[in-house]
């Protein structure tokens, strides 16, 4: 097994395991920072038996050089950058391009990488058609999964997973038209005409442009809420193997094309117990508000697990400490709320929530604190985004952390096509039974 880290000097040792009369080596596959692999890969060869791990809670699918997260300390780091660091002094793009190329750009490489993008914002006026007949009740996340996959409808040179100049153009095709496809949603939601992007108005501020302004009006996120929501796009961005994530490796691994794969990923990001808790957040405080304000009745409902009831917004697989993006978040939440010069009882009752949870020995011994989620949909609705927008908004951000993952799993060496093993529990053979005897 692995030499305990304070003796790393040593280096990780191979494990060994005994399986009735067979003893195999499990060579170590050492980390840089947290848990070293054990390669089980000959383990059904030499043993004929399998490991079963529901929610895969202790096995690694890959090795991988972009996301390290320490869940005991609360630690989450892009390509090596502190997450604080990132969200205090980059930019969403400028993330975006150290997630996937590996390095902070340089000045050059930014520029051309920022105009790239700029260029090719627009979507053809037969894309706005499509999602201009979808229901008007339709959910945003089912309504981003059509758009994401009608890319590859309109620009099938950009398809071949293979081909890195066609991987390139995906990358920043997808890049470019997010923001783009995120405000069409939004407003063919709310009845508005669609919106185009302007040639050197700025990421953010055409995002904004596009989502927030009314026919004739001219409209414009404040500098310090379009700075806000860049860095809750930065925060975003990757997480390592999460639900997502894993589902847009899995499916790139059958050499399915980018645009496929994410919108698989964005598929697994509306569930409630992943991206959709944004949402599920805040109906989770407007039904304490709307029941009195009572939090010690709710936290007791939680503890007690009436009705299944979650705090929605806390706990993580991996974070067994605060999220450190929600303790940015948390500080973000202050800034746009003053900023904005409006008060939130959703807030104070979010402050109590935590405050309660947090001196409670039931959250402390499970080790449920804060995550992402659960100051983001405070922030989202000050800027003016309805709730059925915060997980369309968490896709928007995590869209490079995708795109990464999925680029160094196709270029891994070590990437076969994704498929687990069972243990099948059901009947033993059985003949077929003709209808005279059933
Ligand atoms: C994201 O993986 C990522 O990186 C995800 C993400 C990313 O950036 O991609 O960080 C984004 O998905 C954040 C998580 C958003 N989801 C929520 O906020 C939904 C509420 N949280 C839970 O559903 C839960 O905490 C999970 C799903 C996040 C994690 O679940 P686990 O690791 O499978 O934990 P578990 O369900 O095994 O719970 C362990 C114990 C249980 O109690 P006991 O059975 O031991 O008595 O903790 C309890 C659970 O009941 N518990 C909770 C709880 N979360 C766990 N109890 C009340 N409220 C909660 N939120």
């Amino acid at each position: 097994m692995t030499v305990p880290i304070g003796e790393r000097g040593l280096g990780p040792l191979p494990g060994h395991l005994t399986v009735g009369e067979e003893s195999i080596e499990l060579p170590s596959v050492p980390a840089t920072a947290g848990s070293d692999g054990l390669a089980i890969s000959s383990l059904l060869a030499k043993t004929g038996k399998v490991t079963v791990d529901p929610g895969f809670m202790n096995t690694a699918a890959c090795t991988s050089d972009i996301t390290f997260i320490d869940g005991a300390q609360g630690v989450l780091r892009y390509r090596g950058y502190p997450i604080e660091q990132l969200a205090a002094s980059s930019s969403f793009l400028e993330v975006a391009y150290l997630l996937i190329h590996g390095d902070l750009p340089t000045h050059h490489q930014l520029d051309e990488f920022v105009e790239r993008i700029d260029r090719h914002m627009y979507l053809p006026e037969d894309f706005r058609e499509i999602l201009s007949i979808q229901p008007r009740a339709s959910h945003p996340m089912a309504m981003l999964g059509v758009a994401i996959h009608t890319m590859a409808c309109f620009y099938p040179e950009s398809m071949d997973p293979l081909n890195p100049a066609a991987v390139d153009l995906a990358t920043v095709l997808l890049l470019a038209k997010m923001p783009t496809m995120i405000s069409y949603i939004h407003r063919r939601a709310a009845g508005y005409a669609l919106l185009y992007p302007r040639r050197g108005e700025g990421y953010v501020h055409n995002f904004a442009r596009m989502t927030f302004a009314r026919p004739g009006e001219a409209a414009d996120l404040p500098d310090a809420l379009a700075e806000a929501l860049d860095t809750l796009l930065i925060l975003h961005a990757d997480h390592e193997q999460n639900c997502s994530t894993s589902t847009v490796r899995l499916v790139g691994s059958a050499q399915a094309n980018l645009y496929a794969s994410i919108a698989a990923g964005v598929a697994a990001l509306s569930g409630p117990l992943h991206g959709g808790a944004n949402e599920a957040v805040l109906e989770m405080l407007a039904r304490i508000r709307d029941s009195g304000r009572d939090v010690p009745s709710f936290m007791t409902k939680v503890k007690d697990k009436q009705d299944g009831a979650k705090l929605m917004g806390f706990g993580h697989r991996v974070y067994k400490n605060y999220d450190p993006r929600a303790a940015i978040v948390k500080r973000s939440a202050d800034k746009v709320l003053a900023a904005l010069g409006v008060r939130d009882e959703l807030l104070d009752i979010a402050r109590e929530v935590e405050t309660i949870a947090l001196a409670d020995d039931y959250f402390i011994e499970r080790k449920l604190y804060p995550n992402v989620d659960f100051y983001t949909g405070i922030i989202y609705r000050a800027m003016g985004f309805p709730s059925s927008m915060f997980t369309p908004l968490f896709a928007f951000g995590r869209l490079p952390g995708w795109i990464a993952q999925w680029r160094e799993m196709m270029t891994d060496p070590t990437t076969r096509i994704g498929r687990p093993r069972q243990v099948y529990v059901g009947h033993a053979k059985r003949d077929f039974i003709p209808w005279e005897d059933r």
